[in-house]
């Protein structure tokens, strides 16, 4: 289990002291199945035990594909404002992002991400012991503000065939490279604590893309390399992307944290998904200096949606990680054992588990065992 307690990364308001145990929470449900499951993460939160001493109040926030249909915005101020100035945390469930352009439209996590300054995407990947064929413990850092997700495109015609040619610009930067850098280090450096070894992978395709990849791996090591003294216990590797997919899925065991510019990082995860039976189970913690926002690693799901059997534990396990994060790391491990036993009895599960149960049947399993 991925343990953050000695370790918190954020300052948010009212948490400098530690004193607080009144955390204000916002809850951004976003599209499709985002509306089934982040009822489950408020429920956990609700329902966790009083010996923790944590209590919550939640405030309901708007962003969303439908958001944007009904008010012109995907992200309305008013939900970054209230981030910014009262929560310490938040939950997002996943928006419906069209698939052509749609004029006035943008995706508003990446938005939120940016406006945040929400620079790590962490996901962890892992099985449940006794559960899986071959034990998978990873996680992957994903690099949250930059590369292609800038989103600066451009389509024009090209004088000498006359038809169209589309471009996209992918800018990595040392400086947002160096902080991915070594919030991942920071992170294998608590697993070294934890499990005795550690092992970093940085993930790239400088043979290719030479100066943008090449910078993100040339600074990943410079972090790894000018701080021996701290980090010189963590095991240090590189691995090109398209071969890190037919490793991460041959040999899931040889990996242990994974950092990633901001592409590879959403598809490495999402196949890694793959690896623990679903995407439903795979949670995201994003981690800024402000504020913590729990996010599942899927998407809206219009395949199932409005049907009440989305798998809530990806939302669940990513409100254990906002607790994490925040220093709440006993209340977190709570979760985590409760989600483990519910995986491990595997009674009562969803579809994409193999089951048939609602996402509320779920929900009330994982409660009961908190
Ligand atoms: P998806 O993650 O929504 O779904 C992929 C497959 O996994 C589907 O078969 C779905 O039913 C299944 N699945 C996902 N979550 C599940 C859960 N909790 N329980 C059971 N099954 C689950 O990815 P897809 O289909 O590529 O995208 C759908 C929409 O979601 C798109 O509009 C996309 O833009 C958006 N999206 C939003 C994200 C976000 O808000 N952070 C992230 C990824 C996609
Ligand atoms: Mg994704």
């Amino acid at each position: 289990m991925f343990r953050s307690a000695s370790y918190r990364l954020v300052s948010c308001r009212g948490l400098a002291t530690n004193a607080t145990k009144n955390l204000t929470i916002g809850l951004i449900p976003g599209d499709g199945i985002g509306k089934e499951v982040i009822p489950a993460g408020r429920q956990v939160l609700e329902n966790l035990n009083p010996k923790h001493g944590l209590s919550f109040n939640f405030i309901d926030l708007q962003a969303g594909f439908q958001t944007f249909l009904d008010t012109g915005k995907a992200l309305p101020d008013e939900t970054v404002k209230v981030l910014k100035e009262q929560c310490q945390g938040a939950l997002f469930g996943a928006v419906q992002s069209p698939t052509t352009k749609v004029e006035g439209y943008s995706s508003p996590i990446v938005a939120l991400r940016k406006a945040l300054s929400l620079y790590a995407n962490v996901r962890p990947v892992k099985s449940v012991s006794g559960t899986n064929d071959r034990p998978v413990d990873m996680i992957i850092i994903r690099e949250n503000t930059e590369d292609l997700y800038i989103k600066i495109e451009k389509t024009y015609k090209d004088p000498a065939t006359g038809t169209r040619v589309a471009e996209a610009t992918k800018r990595i930067t040392e400086v947002a490279t160096r902080r991915i850098a070594t919030i991942a280090l920071d992170i294998a450096l608590q697993r070294l604590k934890n499990n005795g070894q550690a092992t970093l992978t940085v993930t790239h395709k400088s043979n290719v893309l030479s100066q943008s990849d090449g910078l993100f791996r040339e600074i990943c090591k410079d972090v790894y390399e000018s701080n021996k003294n701290k980090y010189g216990g963590i095991t240090y590797n590189e691995q090109i992307v398209d071969s890190m997919v037919y490793r991460m899925f041959r040999e899931p065991e040889c990996f242990d944290v994974v950092v990633a510019p901001n592409l590879y990082g959403d598809i490495l995860s999402d196949g890694a998904a793959a690896l623990v039976g679903s995407l439903g189970v795979v949670p995201s913690a994003n981690v800024g200096p402000e504020i913590v926002i729990g996010e599942p690693c899927h998407g809206s799901a219009p395949d199932i949606a409005g049907k009440g059997i989305a798998n809530p534990i990806a939302t669940i396990r990513s409100t254990a990680l906002m607790l994490e994060f925040l220093g709440f790391n006993a209340a977190a491990q709570d979760i985590h054992q409760a989600v483990d036993a519910n995986i491990r009895e595997g009674r009562v599960k969803t579809a994409d588990l193999g089951g048939d149960a609602t996402t509320q049947q779920v929900t009330d399993d994982i409660l009961a065992r908190l």
